[in-house]
Parts: structure tokens; C-alpha cells; sequence
């Protein structure tokens, strides 16, 4: 099976090309994370993107596109040409806006809703007349695109509501066999999926999932205040990011966010965990789930600081063994953007039956997609 995963020679990516091209799913290295990709106007071959993800239709995609289109006079334009979007409805205000975002973000980690062009098929766009586009700044991904000739729709490469992918090996653990194969372009360097951003025709600007890129930047850039999306106002089963949806990016494993920094907890706290890890214990005794002989563990994802120091204290406590990963040492947004879905599945996979993560209290730059991403993969006590 790890013949799955080639190198990015040319010949390996021409050969991913010939997958693509005849209606079969390839895993492709991106700046924010692995994706699972098809090709965008191919029908039945984004069907087997949901399929093989066990993703719900009512979720759409995100379509990927080469840097070529950067060079054209007006990328707007190229992209209604590309049969992707149709300007239509969109006012000045929303195309001078749009632009000037593509321009200074792309390639890279943001993602833009914009109309959507007739010609791509409605299960891309799970039905919406919007069309979600980025330009991942790649380049093994981007010479893969420069060498075929449509965009590609690509999703995460992972179990839908699961741990996000950043290396080829991720991938290939979780959806090996139902890829053609998978291009290993190492490990990503943001870790964390893209910003999803809303443009209304009027230039209004939503923001439908934080990720990669700053929100700061944006408002920067396209100088105006960038509008959070109210979850009271989201439809359950229908909402307009899987970001919104409650339960996602969950480990296998039990995990549950504390509510205070690991060396603030008192007896009181203890005292609940306790009960936790005891219900926890039992369940999987009961499905035999823990082999004999590892003795289990206690899985801690801490924030930053001395880990060794907190995680003797939690041990002690608890009376468990701890596995522990920490995200960043000196509590850096970027590394620990890096560092969070490779270190919460690491947690996952190891022989440990619950799992604990300090909150992430800190909410800027970088922190307010891992904020998002933690609230979503985990129970609260
Ligand atoms: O960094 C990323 O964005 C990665 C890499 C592979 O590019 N992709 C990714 O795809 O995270 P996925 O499927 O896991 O998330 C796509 C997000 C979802 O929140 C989805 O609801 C939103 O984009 N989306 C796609 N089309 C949309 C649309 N027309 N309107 C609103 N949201 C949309
Ligand atoms: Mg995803």
C-alpha cells in the first residue's frame, strides 16, 4: 500500500495528471493541508469524493486553481472565461474587493465564495449558486495544475468529521484505498486549513470559516471589517460551512477540552476528571479495545510552557501514565498551527483511551482557527 505514495518526480505528478484525467481520486500536497482531489467538472468523479470521504452531499468543495491565471490582464474575468464564476450580479464595489484580495493573497491559504458559473456541477457546489476557490500555494500541487486542463476540487483528505491530514502518510492511513495514489509534498507548513470568506455581490465580506490567513490581513487589504457568521442563524443540516457544523476535525479517541490551564486545576476539577476517565475506562474494558499488555494511557495535548512539568502534575493526579504533545513551546500561532492536527492525531494512535486538551484561550492571528478547530473536535467537561 505505501506504493501509493510517490515522490513528486515529474513523472509522478504526469502520472497523477493521467489519473485526474480519467475520472480517478488523487491525494495532493497543499500549503494547509493534504486534499483529496478530482476533477471539478467531472461528475461522477467528485461523486467518489463523497463517497470515499462518507461525506454528506449538502457539504461543497473547494475548487483549486493554477497560478497560470495570475498572469492574465483580469483574473476576474479569466475566472467567468474558466466557466467558474459569472459576474452577473456581483457590483463594482465586490469585483475591486475580490481582486484586490486574489492579487495580494493568492497563492495561498484563503479560500473565496463567490457566484457561482452554470457550467460546474451542482455537486461541487452541493447545490448553492456560490462556488468556494483558492490557489494553493504549492508547488507540486501548482505543477500538477499546470499540467492539466481544469481545476480541482479537493476537500480535505480525511474521514469526513475527522482529523485533517498534513502529511502523505495521513492520508494514506485513512483513505488508502480508494485513492489512485498520493503525491508526498512533505509535510504542510501552515498546517491548518484555509480562511473562507464570503463575498456578497454588494462587497461585503463574511467570514465562513477562520484558517491560514489572518483576519487582520484581509480587513487590511481589503479595508473594511470582515462579518462573523452568527451560528444561532445556521440551518443544522444545511450549513453554509462545514466549519459551521458542530461536531468536525475529532479524534477517534474520547477528547475533552479543559477549562483552565493544566497548572491552575484544583481538587475540585480533579475530582471531575476522575469520574470521566473512570466512565471512559470502563467502555473500553467493555469493548476490548485496549490490548493487555499496554498498560493505557492518558493522552494531554498541552498549549505551551514546560510540558514535562505539566504533565508530571496530571499524571500524579490522575494516577495514569500521560502521553503529552505540545503545540508550541513559546506559545507561537504559526508553529502551533503546524503542529495541531499531527499532534492530536499522534495522541489518537497511541495507546491512549481518553484524551485532554488544555483550552486555547488565546484567540489571534493563528489561534482563532485553532480556537475553532479545538472547540469543534472536542466535548466540553
Ligand atoms: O485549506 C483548505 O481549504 C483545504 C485544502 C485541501 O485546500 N481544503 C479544505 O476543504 O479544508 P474542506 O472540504 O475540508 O472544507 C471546505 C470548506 C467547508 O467549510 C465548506 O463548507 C466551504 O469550504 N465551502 C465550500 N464551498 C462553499 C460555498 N459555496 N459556500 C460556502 N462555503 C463553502
Ligand atoms: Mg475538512
Amino acid at each position: 500500500m505505501t506504493m501509493k505514495i510517490l515522490k513528486p518526480t515529474l513523472k509522478n505528478i504526469k502520472k497523477a495528471a493521467h489519473y485526474l484525467n480519467i475520472g480517478e481520486l488523487v491525494g495532493i500536497p497543499t500549503e494547509t493541508v493534504y486534499g483529496l482531489a478530482a476533477n471539478t467538472f467531472n461528475t461522477e468523479a467528485v461523486l467518489k469524493i463523497f463517497k470515499t470521504k462518507n461525506r454528506p452531499t449538502f457539504d461543497p468543495l473547494i475548487v483549486h486553481i493554477s497560478t497560470k491565471i495570475l498572469k492574465c490582464k483580469n483574473i476576474l474575468l479569466e475566472l467567468e472565461n474558466n466557466n467558474l464564476i459569472c459576474l452577473d450580479t456581483f457590483t463594482q464595489k465586490a469585483k475591486t474587493r475580490a481582486k484586490k484580495l486574489m492579487l495580494k493573497f493568492w497563492p495561498g491559504p484563503l479560500t473565496l465564495v463567490l457566484p457561482k458559473h452554470n457550467a460546474v456541477p451542482d455537486i461541487v457546489t452541493s447545490g448553492l449558486p456560490t462556488i468556494a476557490i483558492r490557489m494553493p500555494n504549492h508547488k507540486v500541487t501548482q505543477q500538477l495544475l499546470s499540467l492539466i486542463k481544469f481545476p480541482l476540487a479537493a476537500p480535505s483528505a480525511n474521514l469526513f468529521g475527522k482529523i485533517s491530514p498534513t502529511t502523505a502518510l495521513h492520508v494514506l492511513s485513512e483513505l488508502g484505498n480508494n485513492v489512485a495514489m498520493i503525491l508526498d509534498g512533505g509535510t504542510c507548513p501552515i498546517g491548518i486549513e484555509s480562511t473562507v470568506i464570503f463575498v456578497h455581490p454588494g462587497g461585503q465580506l463574511t467570514l465562513l470559516r477562520p484558517g491560514g490567513l489572518k483576519l487582520s490581513q484581509i480587513e487590511k487589504i481589503a479595508n473594511t471589517r470582515v462579518h462573523q457568521k452568527q451560528r444561532s442563524l445556521e440551518h443544522k443540516n444545511h450549513p453554509s460551512s462545514p466549519g459551521m457544523l458542530e461536531s468536525h476535525y475529532a479524534p477517534k479517541k474520547p477528547l475533552y477540552m479543559l477549562t483552565k490551564s493544566i497548572l491552575h486545576l484544583n481538587k475540585k476539577d480533579f475530582k471531575k476528571l476522575k469520574i470521566l476517565i473512570k466512565d471512559s475506562l470502563q467502555e473500553i474494558l467493555s469493548t476490548k479495545t485496549c490490548k493487555e499488555n499496554n498498560l493505557p494511557q492518558i493522552g494531554l495535548l498541552v498549549m505551551r510552557g514546560d510540558a514535562k512539568q505539566k504533565a508530571r502534575k496530571f499524571a500524579t493526579q490522575l494516577g495514569f501514565p500521560v502521553k503529552v504533545k505540545l503545540l508550541s513551546s513559546k506559545g507561537n500561532d504559526q508553529e502551533s498551527a503546524k503542529n495541531f492536527f499531527s499532534s492530536l492525531r499522534k495522541l489518537d494512535v497511541s495507546p491512549t483511551f481518553i484524551l485532554f486538551s488544555e483550552p486555547c484561550l488565546n484567540t489571534k492571528g493563528l489561534f482563532h482557527a485553532i480556537a475553532d478547530r479545538l472547540k469543534k473536535a472536542s466535548n466540553k467537561i
